[in-house]
């Protein structure tokens, strides 16, 4: 993240808390999400030229959509701080009902112009004992920096009392600076490799057959995926639940597109890759999960899955170019594949965690 623009005034009383009351004329109160939920989205709007103009804006379906349509799997708060009507900051806290049901997933971001003035500081120790109250014992939060230098995140949260457990890297695929025949080489080369599969695709909604392999893969990827420190339960998706969170996605505005490796042996999905573009820009996705079953690794899957995923999704977006994807720096195999299609390093990023 670019250093936040800085307005340095008076700070306010983070530690002086009390009934959700802070001095210094800021309110930390609770956001009715289904009539306020913009207030989220203005805040990620007011605060993306500064810490990442080189992505694109968000999108308001996804910040508001991910609020007014909760998961039923999930916990969420959102709590603003206020100053005079004025939001200076907010935090969105998420916690599973299903597992990991210790650890409150956090997102927290301050206006740029009232950044340094304890806002921050006074939003995580409200979360703290919002999340104690939960029952939680861990704090979690994503944070990105620049390549090669810590940003505002890492050194407000290493301030904290957070420290990192996983560390990763945002790469972005830019599909203008690609060879066209790089991708068809490496895809027949993959074929080659992987005979005995066939490629299944999908949009938004694996198909009804498929169905139960694929909440099993999506699963499978949080017990698979490399979690370095971060202590991790494996999750567990059926048919029920995979449904529910396509239909999650779709209310947040984004469009799946997924391929699966079929094993045509025994016709079951043993691998697959999503792509996913959020509802306000047709020229940006994220590649998100991608995972092959161990017994079925060593002949190219992964990478053949995602350069057919890539050729169907730009078969219905003719407009797409940029794609980002998050890797741990430890998943030596799946950052090989990625390097190989042309992703570049964009960001550090890291999960930072604080014990409560
Ligand atoms: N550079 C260096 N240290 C910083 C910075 C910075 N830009 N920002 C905060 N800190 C550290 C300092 O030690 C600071 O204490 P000090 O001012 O007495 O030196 C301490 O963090 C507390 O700072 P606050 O004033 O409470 O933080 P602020 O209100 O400015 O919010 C935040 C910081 C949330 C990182 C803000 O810059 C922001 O919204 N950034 C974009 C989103 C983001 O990175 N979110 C945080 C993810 S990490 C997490 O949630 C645990």
């Amino acid at each position: 993240m670019r250093p936040a623009a800085r307005l340095r005034g008076p700070k306010f009383g983070g530690a002086a808390c009390r009934f959700g009351v802070c001095l210094g004329g800021m309110e930390i109160e609770r956001v009715d999400t289904q009539n306020s939920a913009a207030v989220w989205y203005e805040l990620l709007r007011v605060a993306h030229p500064v810490d990442t103009p080189e992505d694109p804006p968000p999108c308001r379906d996804d910040a508001v959509g991910q609020l007014i349509h909760p998961r039923p799997d999930r916990e969420s708060l959102l709590f603003a701080a206020r100053a005079e009507g004025t939001p200076l900051g907010a935090y969105l806290l998420q916690r599973s009902l299903l597992e990991n049901t210790d650890v409150a997933c956090l997102e927290l971001v301050v206006h740029p112009a009232h950044r340094r003035r304890g806002v921050g500081r006074a939003l995580i120790e409200h979360l703290a004992g919002q999340a104690k109250a939960l029952g939680c014992t861990r704090l979690v939060a994503g944070v990105e920096d620049p390549l090669g230098e810590d940003g505002p995140g890492s050194r407000f949260a290493a301030a904290l009392g957070f420290t990192p457990v996983l560390r990763e890297r945002r790469r972005r695929l830019d599909l203008a600076a690609v060879d066209p025949g790089e991708h068809e080489r490496l895809l027949a080369a993959a074929r080659e490799h992987s005979a005995g599969y066939t490629t299944v695709c999908w949009r938004d909604s694996a198909p009804e057959e498929h169905a139960a392999d694929y909440a099993y893969l999506f699963g499978r990827l949080s017990a698979d995926a490399p979690m370095d420190d971060l202590s991790w339960e494996p999750e567990r998706y059926d048919i029920e639940r995979i449904r529910t969170l396509e239909r999650h996605i779709l209310l947040r505005g984004f469009h799946s597109y997924a391929a699966a490796a079929r094993h045509d042996a025994t016709g079951r999905l043993v691998g697959v890759t999503r792509i996913s573009l959020p509802g306000c820009h047709r020229h940006f996705a994220y590649q998100e999960e991608t995972l092959v079953l161990p017994e079925h690794r060593g002949r190219r899957l992964g990478l053949r899955l995602k350069i057919e995923n890539l050729l169907w999704a730009r078969q219905h977006e003719p407009e797409l170019r940029l794609i980002d994807t998050w890797n741990a720096d430890s998943n030596d195999w799946m950052v090989a594949i990625n390097e190989r299609l042309g992703f570049r390093e964009l960001r550090r990023s890291a999960e930072w965690e604080k014990r409560l």
